[in-house]
């Protein structure tokens, strides 16, 4: 049964993501640069992640004004409806400033702490993927479900790896003891696109520790609703520490192998 909250939230997240998409694809500068860098040198921000995330939040305030935000480019409003909005105005934004396709944006929304609606679009795809609670998820507006399960040496696993260099030798040990217990492994740049790509039987499985809120709220939320299992380390939700996203039966043997190889800690 439809909830008219819900139904006002998705609208809203559709046009809002359709609007910034616009804007990415069609304004993008030739001569796009780096404007600054956060917590380390190759954690990168640029001009249009913060044009993205101002339309994002201009928009949906002036139609939600008591509605909370919580943006990867700064924004962040604690809000007294109950709903909060969390954003990802360019995700995969080093594959945007390198003029490489796959990269979206993903807004999700919470009721009371938990998320009800995600909507990850992707321009260069021509795609938008979209979910709400207990509704399924959508390619297009066509159902999508997660791939039948392979065994785990048939899996094809997405991954990523976050800015902080020392986390990231970590990540690339586990990593090296993956690849040979699995079909391959992909790092695509945008962590709500590869969540949406378990959702469409795209890829077996994707980890990956140190994601942000606005990075998986989205996408976890897509990825459930497709039949897929989603995680963080064994028992808890996807997280900071770890998110795991899979077709249930490879999600029961990637996530205690994680756990194993220590792919939630530095
Ligand atoms: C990043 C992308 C990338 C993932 C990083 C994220 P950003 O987000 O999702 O795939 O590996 O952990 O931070 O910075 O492009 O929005
Ligand atoms: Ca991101
Ligand atoms: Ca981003
Ligand atoms: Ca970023």
């Amino acid at each position: 049964m439809s909830d008219p909250l819900y139904d006002e939230l998705l609208q809203l997240a559709f046009e809002a993501a359709d609007r910034a998409g616009r804007l990415l694809r069609d304004g993008r500068p030739a001569d796009l640069g780096v404007a600054a860098t956060k917590t380390s040198p190759i954690d990168v921000v640029t001009e249009m992640d913060i044009a993205s995330e101002k339309l994002i939040t201009g928009f949906l305030t002036e139609h939600r004004p008591h509605d909370g935000f919580l943006g990867e480019e700064g924004a962040s409003v604690t809000g007294t409806s109950g709903v909060r909005w969390v954003i990802d105005p360019v995700d995969g934004t080093v594959n945007y400033l390198y003029g490489l396709p796959s990269w979206a944006v993903s807004i999700a929304a919470e009721k009371d702490g938990e998320t009800v609606v995600g909507v990850v679009a992707a321009p260069m795809r021509g795609e938008t993927y979209h979910a709400v609670l207990g509704g399924g998820a959508f390619n297009n507006g066509e159902r999508v479900r997660h791939r039948p399960a392979p065994p785990l040496s048939q899996a094809l696993v997405g991954t990523g790896f976050g800015y902080l260099t020392e986390r990231r030798i970590g990540q690339a040990e586990v990593v090296r003891a993956l690849v040979p217990q699995v079909r391959d492994i992909r790092r695509g740049g945008s962590a709500a696109i590869d969540l949406c790509d378990v959702a469409c039987g795209r890829l077996d499985a994707y980890y990956e520790r140190g994601l942000n809120p606005w990075d998986l709220a989205a996408g976890v939320l897509i990825a459930r609703e497709a039949g897929a299992l989603t995680g963080g380390r064994p028992g808890e939700p996807a997280s900071q520490e770890l998110t795991v996203a899979a077709s249930p039966e490879v999600f029961g043997v990637l996530q205690p192998l994680l756990e194993d190889l220590g792919a939630w800690h530095d």
